[in-house]
């Protein structure tokens, strides 16, 4: 990954020795480049340069209030999925026109603050939502811009728990009925009608699955403003991979640069364009520092237990994902193969398998691309606290999450009398 190297010895990221933000702070810690998350944008914004656009950062990857600011600051809106969420782009004072919200379970609550406060765009999923958006919006005596969210049937050819474009799944309105759904939104009094999105994967690696999908949007946007409806913009969602194990996506200018062609050979260059992207953005900026505690070699399999576990880093865990484990301090001597796990009381608790390593008690090892999907999708499973996590930029390291107290976790909860 970007802005982490190796110097005399030492894992480092931009200028800061990540032994020293351990020992400093303790493990396991995360810690993000904050140049990496801009380099990041900055090809998204080259491939878009010169076109009406707008880049909602997905959230989901990474929820935590300082990366939001980097990414806000620097000129990004930001794609929610729950009131939550909402609460959090509110919180580092994100202009609502830029936030778009998307999901498939919108509750009137959550459809009533997002409409409060103004949000640019709700991303919506069903008939059946529409019909509540409707409902709540002529409630309040408002307008809810809308677009449809389009299952355009392609495979992105990644894992099954993170396709979403294929017509097996829940998410989306079918090929079929959207030109229907869409006269049905432009009669409706409580919507007004804004654009139209599609979204059909996460960790995709391959140009083809978006071209193809951007020949179905455009064959539907041209459908429904035919049908008289017409749209202002094309959301193209998020789902651009990174290289976690030696995968080579396209990078975001590159696949932008196939796209906007596709787009001005059907002649809708004009439009503006809207994307959602997550990982593509944060994934490689993150590295989670774990210590080493105890060496368990065995007949079968050597064991070795680190102090990060599936509820710091879940993704091994859920998806059998790859991270690499680097040492942060590496050792001249030939290593062993190792099962990395945790202290976590599951089988399926292991952050890495079968991975060569020379380590002893007390090392550091970091693992990483370890941005996205790992922080915001931790849990507190054995009263585990929540991870630690640090901004680096430059030279410095700023603490932008506290670690989770047991006290912390247990505030909401209630002894009997
Ligand atoms: N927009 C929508 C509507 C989404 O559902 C998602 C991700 C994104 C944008 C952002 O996608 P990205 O650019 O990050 O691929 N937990 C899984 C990934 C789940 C993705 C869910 N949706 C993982 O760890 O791989």
């Amino acid at each position: 990954p970007p802005h982490l190297v190796y110097r005399d010895h030492q894992l480092v990221m931009e200028d800061v020795a990540l032994a020293s933000l351990a020992r400093a702070h303790g493990t396991p810690l995360f810690a993000y480049s904050k140049a990496a998350i801009l380099d990041a944008l900055a090809a998204y914004q080259r491939g878009l340069a010169g076109r009406p656009h707008l880049i909602c950062y997905a959230m989901k990857a990474n929820s935590s209030l300082a990366i939001l600011q980097v990414l806000v600051r620097a000129g990004c809106g930001l794609d929610i999925v729950s009131g939550g969420e909402l609460e959090r782009a509110l919180a580092v004072g994100c202009d609502p026109e830029r936030i778009i919200f998307s999901g498939v379970g919108k509750t009137r609550s959550e459809m009533r603050h997002a409409l409060q406060v103004g949000i640019g765009c709700f991303n919506v999923e069903s008939e059946a939502e529409l019909e509540v958006l409707d409902e709540v919006a002529c409630d309040m005596g408002l307008r809810a811009p809308v677009s449809i969210r389009v299952n355009p049937n392609v495979d992105a050819k990644t894992h099954p728990y993170i396709s979403t474009g294929l017509k097996g799944n829940k998410f989306g309105i079918a090929h079929e009925r959207v030109v229907q759904t869409y006269l049905r939104a432009a009669a409706c009094k409580g919507l007004r009608v804004a654009g139209i999105d599609c979204h059909i994967g996460s960790q995709i690696t391959e140009t083809g699955p978006y071209l193809d999908a951007m020949d179905r949007v455009l064959e539907l946007v041209d459908a429904i403003e035919a049908a008289g409806v017409p749209l202002e913009h094309i959301d193209f969602g998020g789902g651009l991979g990174i290289d976690y194990a030696g995968d080579t996506p396209p990078s975001a200018d590159a696949l932008w640069r196939q796209l906007l062609e596709r787009i001005d050979a059907r002649g809708h260059g004009h439009r503006k364009i809207c994307i959602e992207p997550g990982r593509s953005l944060v994934g490689n900026a993150g590295v989670c520092l774990t210590e080493v505690l105890y060496l368990k070699p065995g007949d079968q399999k050597n064991f070795l237990i680190v102090d990060a576990a599936m509820n710091d880093l879940p993704r091994p865990a859920m998806y059998e994902a790859y991270h690499r484990i680097v040492p942060v301090q590496p050792r001249d001597e030939p290593g062993l193969v190792w099962d990395v796990v945790g202290p976590v009381c599951e089988s399926g608790d292991w952050l890495g398998r079968d991975r060569k390593l020379a380590v002893k008690p007390g090392d550091l090892l970091a693992v990483l691309s370890a941005g996205a999907y790992c922080m915001s999708m931790a849990s507190n499973y054995n009263t585990r606290g929540r991870a630690m996590e640090v901004l680096v930029d430059g030279d410095q390291a700023l603490v932008i999450r506290q670690r989770e107290s047991a006290q912390d976790q247990f505030r909401m909860e209630q002894l009997l009398p």
